[in-house]
């Protein structure tokens, strides 16, 4: 079977960009991650009892402006499958996708802690 010169170039191509994409990503997860799309539901949802850079209520919430990402995102994923209970963020979790629990995680680590 005789397949153009051309196709092939551009599906190997393809095909490289694709391999390295996605190794990028499994080695970088941040970089895969939308700060500003962790930002919106932070703001929205998270602020009420963590604040944005600091928690609201003093001592009552966990401050996660500057922590760890991976700490952050483990906490959710634990909290998404009961793995670790609290009434509250099992509740919060149980609708959120890796991908929105990423996009949280690098948002809160990227934020300066302040007032
Ligand atoms: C109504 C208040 C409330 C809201 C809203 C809320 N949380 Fe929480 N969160 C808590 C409480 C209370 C705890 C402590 C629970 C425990 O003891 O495990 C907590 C714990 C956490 C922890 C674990 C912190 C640590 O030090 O281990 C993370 C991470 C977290 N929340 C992230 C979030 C995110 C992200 C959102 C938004 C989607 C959110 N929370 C919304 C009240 C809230």
């Amino acid at each position: 079977m005789h397949v153009p010169k051309f196709f092939l170039r551009v599906s190997f191509r393809r095909l490289l960009y694709g391999i390295c994409l996605f190794s990028l990503s499994a080695i970088f997860p941040v970089f895969a991650t939308d700060i500003h799309a962790g930002q919106q539901i932070a703001s929205e949802v998270c602020s009420q009892c963590h604040g944005m850079r600091q928690p609201a209520g003093l001592g009552l919430f966990p401050s996660l402006a500057g922590r760890d990402p991976r700490r952050i995102r483990d906490a959710l994923r634990q909290y998404r499958s009961k793995k670790r209970l609290s009434p509250i963020m099992n509740n919060l979790t149980g609708s959120l996708s890796n991908k929105e629990i990423n996009n949280i995680a690098a948002y809160y680590s990227w934020v300066e802690v302040g007032n």
